[in-house]
C-alpha cells in the first residue's frame, strides 16, 4: 500500500508514520508538509534512510503539489493542520486556509486520482464543552458546537469529508479523539510547555482557575485506533478516540509534572484565561470499542512519567525549538496575561 501522509512531520504525524512503518514495514510512505513552525523532520530521523519513506515539502492548500504528490497514492491520512488553540485566535487566515481550504484542495486531488480511502484526523473540540457538573460525554451523534476558531475551522473540514462522500462518493473515514500526550509534541501545548519549562526553572501559566479538564488520550494509542480505522472502519463513518477514563483537571496536571521533577508548586502561575476557553472534554469510545475492537492501552499516569521522562532525556530536541522564533511568539502570548 502507497500512504500520502500529510503533516508527517508534526507531533501525531510524525509518531504514527514511525508506528506505521515498524508495524506495516511493507508499505511506501510519502510525508507531504508545509514545515511551518511546528513541522520537524528531527521527530523522523530514525527512518529518513528507509527506502519506504520519503518527505516531500509542500503546502496543502497548493492544489498543482497536491495533486502532484497524490499521484499513485491509495490511501490518504490528513493529520496537517494550525492545532493549536492559541495561534488559531491570533492568526485565524492562516488557520482556516490551512484546515478548511487545504483540507478542500487534498479532497479535490484524492477525488480526481481515485484514492482507495482518505482518512481525516478531526477533533473532539468541535463539539464544543461539556459543563464541570455534567455526566455526559461526546459520542459520534454529539452535535457540533465549535466555540473558537481552530474547532471552528476542523469542524468545517469534517463538513467538507463528509460532503465528498455522500456527494461525490469519496472514501472516507474521519477520527475525531481527544487531547494527544507524548514525545515530539511541540512545547507550545500544555504537557510539553509545563515540562520544559519546569526544566528551564520557568514558571508555568495556567489559564483561569486551571479546572478545565481534557481526556489525555496518549499518541501510540491514536496511531493504533487509526490503524484499526484504516483496517476494518467502515466507508463513511466516523469513530471517535479517548483517553482512560479517569479525568484530571489541568491545575492537578501541572502538580503531577511538578512531582515527577522535584520541583516545588511556586512555579504554578496563574494567567489570563483563553477566549472561548473550553470548559471540558470527555470522550465515549464505545462504538471504535464495539466494532473494531479498540481500547487504549497507556494509562495517563504511568504514561506522563514516560513523557516527562523523555523530555528530561532530549533537551536538543525542545531547547533548538524554544529559541528564536518560539521565544517571540512565548512573550506575545504570555506577556500581558
Ligand atoms: P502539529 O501542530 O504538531 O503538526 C501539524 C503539522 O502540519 C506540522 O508538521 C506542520 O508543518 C504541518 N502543516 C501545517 N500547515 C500545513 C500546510 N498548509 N500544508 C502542509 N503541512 C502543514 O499538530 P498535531 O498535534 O500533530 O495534530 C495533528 C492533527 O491531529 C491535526 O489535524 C489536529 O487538528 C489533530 N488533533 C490533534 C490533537 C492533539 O492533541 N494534538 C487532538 C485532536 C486532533
Ligand atoms: P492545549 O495543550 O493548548 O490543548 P487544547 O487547547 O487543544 O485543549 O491546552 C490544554 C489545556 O491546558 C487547556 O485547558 C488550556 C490549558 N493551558 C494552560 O492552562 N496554560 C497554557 O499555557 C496552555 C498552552 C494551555
Amino acid at each position: 500500500m502507497k500512504l500520502l501522509v500529510t503533516g508527517g512531520a508534526g507531533f501525531i504525524g510524525s509518531n504514527f508514520i514511525l508506528y506505521w512503518l515498524k508495524n506495516h514495514p511493507d508499505d511506501h510512505i510519502i510525508n507531504f508538509d508545509k514545515l511551518t513552525y511546528a513541522g520537524n523532520l528531527e521527530n523522523l530521523k530514525s527512518v529518513e534512510d528507509n527506502a519506504n519513506y520519503s518527505f516531500i515539502q509542500g503546502d496543502i492548500s497548493d492544489p498543482e503539489a497536491v495533486t502532484n504528490v497524490m499521484a499513485g497514492i491509495d490511501t490518504v491520512v490528513h493529520f496537517a493542520a494550525e492545532s493549536h488553540n492559541d495561534r488559531a485566535n491570533m492568526d485565524r487566515l492562516t488557520t482556516v486556509l490551512t484546515n478548511v481550504v487545504g483540507t478542500q484542495v487534498l479532497l479535490d486531488a484524492a477525488l480526481e486520482n481515485g484514492v482507495q480511502r482518505f482518512h481525516h484526523i478531526g477533533t473532539d473540540e468541535v463539539f464544543g464543552h461539556i459543563g464541570l457538573e455534567e455526566t455526559r460525554k461526546f459520542t459520534e451523534k454529539t452535535n457540533y458546537e465549535p466555540r473558537s476558531v481552530y474547532p471552528a475551522s476542523k469542524a468545517g473540514a469534517d463538513h467538507l469529508v463528509r460532503a465528498y462522500n455522500i456527494a461525490f462518493g469519496l472514501p472516507v473515514t474521519i477520527t475525531n479523539c481527544s487531547n494527544n500526550f507524548g514525545p515530539y509534541q511541540f512545547p507550545e501545548k500544555f504537557i510539553p510547555l509545563t515540562i520544559t519549562n519546569l526544566l528551564e526553572g520557568r514558571k508555568i501559566p495556567v489559564y483561569g482557575d486551571g479546572l478545565y479538564v481534557r481526556d489525555w488520550l496518549y499518541v501510540e494509542d491514536h496511531c493504533r485506533a487509526i490503524d484499526m480505522v484504516l483496517q476494518k472502519g467502515k466507508i463513511g463513518e466516523t469513530y471517535l478516540v479517548g483517553g482512560m477514563t479517569e479525568l484530571h483537571p489541568n491545575i492537578e496536571i501541572a502538580k503531577k509534572i511538578i512531582k515527577l521533577l522535584g520541583k516545588d508548586e511556586s512555579a504554578i502561575e496563574f494567567v489570563t484565561d483563553r477566549p472561548g476557553h473550553d470548559r471540558k472534554y470527555d470522550v465515549d469510545w464505545t462504538k471504535i470499542k464495539n466494532e473494531l475492537g479498540w481500547a487504549p492501552q497507556h494509562s495517563f499516569d504511568e504514561w506522563l512519567e514516560k513523557t516527562v521522562s523523555w523530555y528530561r532525556d532530549n533537551p536538543q530536541w525542545w531547547q533548538r525549538i524554544k529559541s528564536g522564533a518560539y521565544e517571540e511568539y512565548y512573550q506575545k502570548q504570555y506577556e500581558d496575561r
